[in-house]
């Protein structure tokens, strides 16, 4: 059915502008109702933050920015949904066009920077769904002229913690001026302490939400070292590695679109992920979980984002190309590397090449 879904809706949604596709397949998920996927296989399962994911399959944020379709996105099979960005007042974000596909690289590019309904809209849509069930991430980020943007980071934890699964801190978008600069070392050290003393200050009636940061791919080494360093002693429960990256590699066969300002995802800076990826994962050295995203369109680059250091991954771009059947692809792929290596579980799978993908030559 889901195949039966991607063989009609794909050639539909690839016809159109690209924004105009997403806010269809948002259109579309709303209100065709798929069917529920098929029971995970209980190897699929596993324990992270302390929560319980039925499969390590997740879709990364900026499909659902505001929140209107997580329990779809559920049912047909991810194992997380990560909604947002969300800015705490609404914000338009840059001017149209700001999205574009470079199929022939299986890339995208994007610079929307940070349209969002604002966080009242998307708080009742969570708070409606709060018994539902199914993990719900929830990320967010500053409005663009925010007077302060630690503060805005603080309110948003202490307005979702009680709805939300886990909170990503998102400091690595490139299309707010100014916004990666908070991936420096005392800017860094200042928001994550003001965060983490936020998620203590309403656990008593939020529970205990899991803090994630979520990086760039395009931080240099040092500036890994800092971050790592900052996210270990402020005691963040996780990161994800990462968002989109603002190089652009010279293997691009979409040039002029290649020229288009913005983050680039999808398969042109798979290599690069991952290489930061296992950077990270070598520095965390186990203290705390990483989430993998970046080029995953298949179930080998799901498995190689694993092995590269990651507990759960994410996807998006992949999903432009693959379409929803993705997802059982990948659960497919690493049910058949279990049997393979006669494994109960993916955790040994879990930065086993790391120590070999950090040795490579840096990706370019
Ligand atoms: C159109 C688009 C919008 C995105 N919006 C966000 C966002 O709002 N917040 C965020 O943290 N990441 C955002 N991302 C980054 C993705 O969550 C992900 O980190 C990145 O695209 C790499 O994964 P991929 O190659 O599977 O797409 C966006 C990506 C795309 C393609």
């Amino acid at each position: 059915m889901i195949g039966l879904f991607d063989r009609l809706a794909r050639p539909l949604l690839h016809a159109l502008d690209p924004e105009d596709a997403h806010g269809l397949a948002i259109k579309l998920l709303k209100f065709v109702p798929l069917p529920l996927a098929s029971r995970d296989d209980k190897r699929l399962a596993t324990r992270v933050f302390g929560l319980n994911f039925p499969n390590p399959v997740g879709l990364a944020a900026g499909f659902d920015k505001n929140a209107e379709v997580p329990d779809a996105l559920l049912r047909v099979g991810f194992g997380f949904v990560e909604v947002g960005t969300i800015t705490p007042l609404p914000q338009a974000g840059n001017p149209r066009p700001r999205l574009f596909r470079l199929d022939a690289d299986r890339g995208v590019i994007n610079r929307l920077g940070f349209n969002s309904q604002g966080a009242d809209a998307v708080l009742k849509r969570l708070a409606a769904r709060a018994n539902a069930g199914g993990i719900v991430g929830v990320n967010v980020g500053a409005n663009k002229d925010t007077p302060d943007r630690i503060a805005d980071y603080v309110r948003l934890i202490e307005c979702f913690a009680p709805f939300a699964s886990y909170v990503t801190v998102n400091i690595s978008s490139p299309n707010t001026p100014g916004l990666r600069d908070m991936q420096q070392a005392a800017v860094l050290d200042d928001l994550l302490a003001r965060v983490v003393d936020a998620r203590e200050r309403v656990a008593p009636n939020a529970g205990p939400v899991p803090v994630l940061l979520k990086i760039a791919p395009d931080l240099s080494l040092g500036d890994l070292d800092d971050v790592v360093g900052i996210a270990r002693s402020r005691r963040v429960d996780g990161m994800i590695v990462g968002n989109t990256t603002v190089t652009r590699p010279a293997s691009l066969r979409e040039t002029k679109k290649a020229n288009e300002a913005g983050g680039l995802s999808g398969r042109p800076p798979l290599a690069l992920a991952n290489r930061m990826l296992a950077e990270t994962y070598v520095r965390v050295e186990g203290v705390f979980p990483l989430i993998g995203a970046g080029g995953i369109d298949s179930g080998a680059s799901a498995l190689a984002k694993i092995q590269a250091g990651a507990s759960l991954i994410q996807v998006y771009s992949g999903l432009v190309f693959r379409g929803l059947g993705l997802v059982a692809e990948i659960k497919h792929a690493f049910l058949a590397a279990l049997e393979r290596e006669r494994q109960d579980n993916l955790k040994e799978f879990i930065g086993a090449d790391a120590a070999s993908v950090t040795a490579e030559p840096w990706p370019v």
